[in-house]
């Protein structure tokens, strides 16, 4: 098998076509969520990404939209990306089947800067299907948790039925997990004892060494805003990542179509710190 690693810019703007995907067969599809799945994709040609660094997906005769895989980036021969349904393309990807081809291009961007967190407590949180990258962020945490100080995850989904990876917060939240964790849903049912309301009421009494922790949020645009306005009360404006979402084109730097203020969110980001964006007017909208 071939392996094609991160490409530099100045790779991508020699290739013949920059927008050659490498076909890849769906090998496992998993219902998380009334309206999220995760897909196991195995490519044709091996793809390296480092956590957090997006693909581009196409559906054949369709379209293509980016992704944050949500596996570890040690797991080299399939990759999973977790899917909520949105619109054309993510409702196509929905109605695949195990077996059925999808193409991949990338990996683009810049991920989690993994040497900024090292010695470091790391405060996570996530809202939604926002946990599908830090998922693979945590994964390359726990694979080495010497190197890093306490690892915490916050998560909130609306209600939950609609909690990702349920398996697997069943397991962090066991008593020998490397992972403190805290959930919330918006919505309890009749099974639910843990908390109800938003996830910044989870940030209220933070046990996170702040002064020598970062903090790392993905989730809606609302819970984003939120979640950032209180975690400014305890971390540095350049110790919180934010991973920010901007229509996409051809996701290497070229089209203009992912401008947020001096950047391009496919080059530059998708992953920033509170402090290069949050002069951005509008950043939340
Ligand atoms: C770097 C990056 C990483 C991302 N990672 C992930 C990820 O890991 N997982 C994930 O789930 N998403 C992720 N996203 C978001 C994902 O790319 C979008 O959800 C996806 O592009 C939507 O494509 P689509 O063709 O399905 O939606 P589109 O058809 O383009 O629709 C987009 C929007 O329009 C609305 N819309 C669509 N059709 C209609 C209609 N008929 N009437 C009214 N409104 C409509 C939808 O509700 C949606 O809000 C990421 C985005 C970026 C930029
Ligand atoms: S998607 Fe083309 S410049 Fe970012």
């Amino acid at each position: 098998m071939q392996t094609r690693s991160k490409l530099e810019q100045k790779d991508i703007e020699s290739l013949e076509n920059p927008y050659r995907s490498i076909p890849a067969e769906i090998t496992s599809i998993v219902d998380e969520s009334p309206n999220i799945k995760t897909f196991e994709l195995d490519p044709e040609e091996e793809i390296e990404f480092a956590t957090g660094e997006f693909i581009q997906l196409s559906v054949p005769g369709l379209g293509e939209a980016p992704f944050t895989p949500s596996s570890s980036p040690n797991a080299t021969d399939k990759i999973e990306v977790t899917i909520m349904e949105a619109g054309e393309v993510t409702g196509k990807l929905h109605r695949m089947e195990e077996g059925e081809t999808v193409g991949v291009r990338g990996p683009y961007g810049k991920g989690y800067p993994l040497d900024e967190m090292e010695g470091r407590d790391v405060l996570v949180v996530g809202g939604g299907v926002g946990l599908a990258p830090l998922r693979s962020l945590l994964y390359m945490l726990t694979a080495q948790p010497d190197n890093f100080g306490k690892i915490s995850l916050k998560y909130g989904a609306r209600t939950p039925d609609h909690l990702i990876y349920k398996d697997q917060l069943e397991d962090w939240g066991s008593s020998v997990s490397e992972i403190d964790l805290e959930l919330t849903v918006d919505e309890g049912d009749e099974d639910w004892e843990g908390n109800v309301g938003v996830v910044t009421n989870l940030l209220e009494n933070l046990e996170v060494d702040t002064e020598k922790g970062v903090a790392v949020v993905c989730g809606p645009p609302i819970m984003m805003k939120f979640t950032t306005q209180s975690l400014l009360d305890h971390f540095e404006s350049s110790d919180i990542y934010l991973s920010m979402e901007k229509n996409m084109s051809c996701g290497f730097g070229m089209c203009g179509h992912c401008q947020l203020g001096k950047y391009y969110v496919c080059k530059d980001g998708p992953v920033f710190t509170h402090d290069q964006v949050k002069d951005i007017p509008d950043l939340w909208e």
